[in-house]
């Protein structure tokens, strides 16, 4: 069972549970179109996030690594009235076809993009002494995930759920003298985490359309 399985399988899994839309389907068009990198997550993932931001009545969401805002708009539409998502990006051209795609959907007064380097961006939203984020989607560089974490956890509560994406990377995680940066990323932040008392944690691994790979829950659990 290999990859034309679990391509297969994801896309039996969308056509029976996740319908299409509008404007989650125009978004990846705009995205493919303006040749951005195809490593949205999968709609049945996005769907994912989406009930998991919803089941814990998430009203402030955070997501750091926006590209063409696909996970964002699912995110979006977890949210309350009165709810809103700030989502950071350090490309132009990916903020810009991510605009684009929030006004398609009619998401954009909700959702904030903050274009620069995420870890410029986070001390300055963190100045703002924002609502705390009940829910935070971490998935821009891997590299970073560590100095991700550890704002997210100044800008979260007791009770805030952060996901952080592609922790598994195909297995290379266990590859303790492997020299990719992304994966050398994720085994400092998985050390960060087993130190780390203020969350309790679990990473899942997934097969599907986009290979294997896989995802890390922390609830935050109490306060600094
Ligand atoms: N969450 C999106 C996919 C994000 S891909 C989705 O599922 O639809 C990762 C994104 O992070 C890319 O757009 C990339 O430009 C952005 N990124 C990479 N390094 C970054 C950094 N240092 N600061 C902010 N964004 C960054
Ligand atoms: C990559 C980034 C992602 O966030 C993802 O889900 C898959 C791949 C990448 O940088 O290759
Ligand atoms: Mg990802």
């Amino acid at each position: 069972m290999t990859q034309k399985t679990w391509t297969a399988v994801d896309n039996y899994v969308s056509e029976m549970l996740v319908p299409s839309d509008k404007a989650l389907d125009a978004a990846l068009e705009a995205s493919a179109d303006s040749g951005l990198p195809e490593i949205a997550v999968a709609p049945n993932q996005g769907k994912f996030l989406m009930l998991l931001a919803k089941s814990i009545k998430a009203r402030n969401i955070l997501e750091i690594g926006t590209l063409g805002g696909y996970s964002t708009i699912w995110l979006a539409r977890a949210l309350p009235a009165g709810g809103r998502v700030v989502t950071l990006e350090a490309v132009a051209r990916h903020a810009e076809v991510a605009r684009a795609n929030f006004e398609r959907a009619g998401l954009a007064s909700i959702i904030d993009l903050r274009l620069g380097e995420a870890i410029d961006t986070l001390p300055k939203l963190a100045a703002e002494k924002p609502a705390p984020f009940d829910f935070i989607f971490i998935d821009a560089d891997k590299e970073n995930i560590p100095d991700y974490f550890t704002w997210s956890l100044k800008l979260a509560r007791t009770g805030s759920m952060i996901i952080i994406d592609n922790v598994i990377r195909d297995g290379e995680v266990i590859n303790a003298k492997s020299r990719d940066p992304s994966v050398k990323g994720v085994r400092r932040f998985n050390e960060m985490l087993k130190a780390e008392k203020r969350v309790s944690a679990t990473s899942v691994q997934t097969v599907g359309v986009k290979g294997y790979d896989g995802f890390t829950l922390a609830l935050v659990t109490s306060e600094a």
